[in-house]
């Protein structure tokens, strides 16, 4: 298996935040080349590629962009102006920079690295969509992220290639860099938009999508970091190369990253379809001396998987076919040191604490969850509590108002399923593992 750096090609030169190291690695001609087309071409561009959105749903990009409705301004045919004729709603472009989700970690180093490429890749799905502003929602407390996007987006506006005018083409386009006020729940799209317009982030009801009615009721286009940041190399590369990389319906190239119990953790931009042996074989494998036990394809909000499907291809339909989601690709890898009740314990407290509180299934259920894992955890737990967790569990998932509930339940229900002996375990004077064990081992080598 070969690695496909695209979008972390150069992320290890010196200063590859900077507008001049952009230029020097073809940064800005794919913008160029959008605005020398029609904003529908563009559409049909990002469509023909394939690619699909790495929030999570891996909906695709383009079909997104062409819910937008596409009125023509009277003053112009094809040259986007963004105010869409008189009457006509504007539209906007949301970037969703929250990254929250326990092992997701892809976003913040790409936008700590090359934050032109998601500027470069924003101002064109703007032009496209036909939007004069857009939003990068950063999760708040991320300020080093913050600071270097928005140096970044100063940079932008000094070449020409933001506000008045973008390059000569009569396009204009502002940015805003947002920073949330750091709730897991704000990256949901709609609670996102929410939290934009200054109220508290909660999901709205949908219909209407956003497409319809998103920020300030408007049609809105919101996209993950990582989709945003590609359509540029899909736009300067086009379908053939794009296609050429990935599967039929999982086409291109992703950011995996691999965090927990391995050699070499990081970001491994691959073709989608790779498997977690292959990615393992690049990240020198389970750290020495140690087996897989268990993994989370994308996040903790994806159904755990385990050594029987280290060949399974990384890509959405292959994932869901062994049960799991690809989500956000981050493959958290859990060697045998490992609880898995106590990992599945710690991202329980997670979702009760970061539950919005709006639909009763999630809001009590998840409280509900938490206490049961101490009691299993602590050794006053009984067979009841196990099937308290499932039963609890189902009446969550898909029965919740977002998809956060579905989320809590997801490492539940997998647990339960591939490691059900290990529960039981734990009803007989609590948690069998030692928590300490494996932060005491002395590394092989070590000079001690
Ligand atoms: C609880 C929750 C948290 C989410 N957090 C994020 C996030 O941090 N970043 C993100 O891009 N999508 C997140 N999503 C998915 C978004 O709702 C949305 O699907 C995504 O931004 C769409 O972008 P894409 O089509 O480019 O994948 C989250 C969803 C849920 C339910
Ligand atoms: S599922 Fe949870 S986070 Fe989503 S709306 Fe209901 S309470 Fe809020």
């Amino acid at each position: 298996m070969t690695l496909t750096p695209v979008l972390s090609s150069y992320w290890d030169q010196p200063s590859s935040w900077t507008l001049d190291t952009y230029r020097r690695h073809d940064g800005y001609q794919a913008l160029d080349k959008a605005l020398s087309m029609a904003p529908d071409d563009v559409i049909v561009l990002v469509k023909d590629s394939g690619l699909r959105g790495r929030g999570g749903a891996g909906f695709p990009t383009g079909q997104k962009w062409s819910f937008i409705p596409q009125e023509r301004s009277p003053r112009s045919d094809q040259k986007a102006q963004g105010d869409e004729g008189a009457g006509a709603k504007p539209h906007y472009l949301v970037i969703n920079a929250d990254e929250s989700e326990p092992g997701t970690c892809k976003d913040m180093p790409l936008m700590m690295a090359t934050p032109h490429v998601l500027i470069e890749g924003a101002i064109i799905a703007a032009y496209a969509i036909r939007a004069r502003h857009a939003f990068i929602y950063v999760r708040g407390e991320v300020v080093p992220v913050l600071r270097r996007l928005q140096v970044a987006v100063a940079e932008a506006y000094d070449a020409g290639y933001l506000g008045k005018n973008v390059g000569g083409s009569g396009f204009d386009v502002d940015l805003i860099v947002h920073a949330g006020a750091g709730a897991y729940i704000c990256g949901e799209e709609t609670a996102l938009l929410d939290s934009l317009e200054g109220r508290r982030g909660q999901p709205r009801l949908r219909p209407p999508f956003p497409a319809v009615a998103g920020l300030y009721a408007c049609p809105t286009v919101v996209n993950n970091v990582e989709s945003i940041a590609s359509v540029p190399a899909v736009v300067r590369g086009g379908v053939d190369w794009f296609k050429s990389m990935g599967s039929e319906k999982s086409p291109g190239f992703t950011l995996y990253s691999l965090s927990g119990h391995v050699t070499r953790p990081g970001q491994y931009e691959a073709p989608l379809g790779v498997t977690l042996r292959e990615l393992l074989d690049c990240a020198g494998g389970i750290r020495a001396g140690h087996e897989l036990k268990f993994w989370t394809p994308g996040g903790s909000s994806t159904p755990l998987l385990t050594a029987e499907h280290l060949d399974v291809p990384l890509d959405y339909e292959n994932v869901a076919k062994a049960g799991s989601m690809l989500g956000t690709k981050a493959l958290q890898i859990f060697d045998e040191t490992t609880c898995v009740v106590r990992a599945v314990r710690r991202w329980t407290q997670f979702y009760a604490h970061e539950s919005c509180g709006k639909c009763t299934p999630c809001r009590e259920g998840t409280y509900w969850l938490a206490q049961i894992y101490a009691r299993l955890e602590e050794g006053s737990g009984g067979q009841a509590d196990i099937d308290k967790l499932l039963d609890i569990s189902d009446a969550i998932n898909g029965k919740s108002f977002c998809a956060l509930g579905d989320g809590a339940a997801s490492p539940i229900l997998s647990s339960v399923k591939h490691f059900r002996d290990e529960y039981l375990a734990h009803l007989d004077g609590g948690c069998p593992f030692d928590p300490y064990a494996s932060m005491l081992e002395v590394p092989e080598g070590a000079g001690v």
